[in-house]
């Protein structure tokens, strides 16, 4: 197994850096070390999942990326801007501007319609949603017939593509998912995988996906695996599993998963490695 650090070509956007972030817990049971000095980046317009066992600190990763969670060490860069620096407003601002965060139980609000929810980033930044734009993101995700219906009258895979409706809304420089198919049937699943791969293919969209799913994963341009709050191994679209290609392809289309190399085989057999040595 090799232990990935990430090295990307210097003409690469890294819209998202880490560098040796830790986040260590502390309680009267002892301190837990979630993160332990991670240094990763992502590139502009890719795709990447990010496995790894229960625990491994994946969940972490993205809090600490998306400025939701403050690392206890190291530095997170999104879109240029340090995190570090930033006091709670300026954190706020900088989250509703450039980032979007979908997470495995849709977080919509219930008595709000679906065009409401989308709405929702922009009334909270104090912009009056503009009705054309609230309906081109809901059809964007395949949802313009549904925008006057409430999440309780919705699917969970439509639930979902609402919640990642709102997310784009303010045009994020970095889309966060913890899990988006964990909630869903297989078909469910792949309808919003499907989404998110466009977004990348055809939006440009910075996309970071945690998955427990192989098949979830090989749709992304790399596969991190974490174990004990670390990278421990890294493939990308079109290296064999354990070359150590990191920081992605830069962007725009790309080729098939299929032809990229990445197969829901190649990455489970990656993480039955990962779970046997854990
Ligand atoms: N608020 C917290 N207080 C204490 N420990 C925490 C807290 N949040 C997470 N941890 C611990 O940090 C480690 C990483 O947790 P994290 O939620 O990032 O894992 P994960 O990889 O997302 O797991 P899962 O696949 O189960 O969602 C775990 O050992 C967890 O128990
Ligand atoms: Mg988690």
């Amino acid at each position: 197994m090799t232990t990935a650090t990430s090295t990307t070509p210097s003409t690469a956007i890294e819209t998202v850096r880490l560098r040796s972030v830790s986040k260590v817990y502390g309680s009267a049971a002892g301190t837990v070390t979630a993160l332990d000095a991670m240094t990763v980046s992502f590139l502009a317009g890719t795709f990447t999942a990010v496995m790894g066992p229960s625990g491994s600190g994946k969940s972490t990763l993205l809090h600490c990326a998306a400025g939701l969670d403050r690392p206890t060490g190291g530095e997170v860069t999104i879109d240029g801007t340090e995190l570090g620096p930033l006091d709670e407003t300026a954190l706020t601002l900088l989250r509703r501007e450039r980032i979007g965060f979908v997470f495995q139980s849709f977080n919509l609000v219930s008595a709000l319609t679906a065009e409401q929810n989308v709405a929702l980033p922009l009334r909270l930044a104090g912009i009056r949603p503009r009705d054309a734009e609230v309906r081109a993101a809901l059809a964007e995700v395949g949802l313009a017939q549904r925008a006057g219906h409430r999440p309780g009258e919705l699917s969970g895979g439509e639930r979902q593509r609402v919640a990642i409706a709102r997310a784009l809304i303010t045009r994020p420089a970095v889309l966060f998912a913890d899990e988006p198919t964990g909630a869903l049937d297989s078909a469910a699943s792949r309808e919003v995988l499907r989404l998110l791969r466009d977004l990348t293919d055809h939006r440009g969209q910075t996309v970071i996906m945690v998955t427990h799913d192989p098949v979830a994963a090989s749709r992304a341009d790399r596969v991190l695996l974490l174990a004990d709050g670390r990278v421990v191994d890294e493939f990308t679209a079109g290296a064999p599993a354990g070359e150590d290609r990191s920081g992605g392809s830069g962007g725009g289309p790309g080729p098939a998963p299929a032809e990229r190399g990445l197969s829901p085989e190649l990455i489970a057999a990656r993480m039955a490695v990962l779970e046997a040595s854990c």
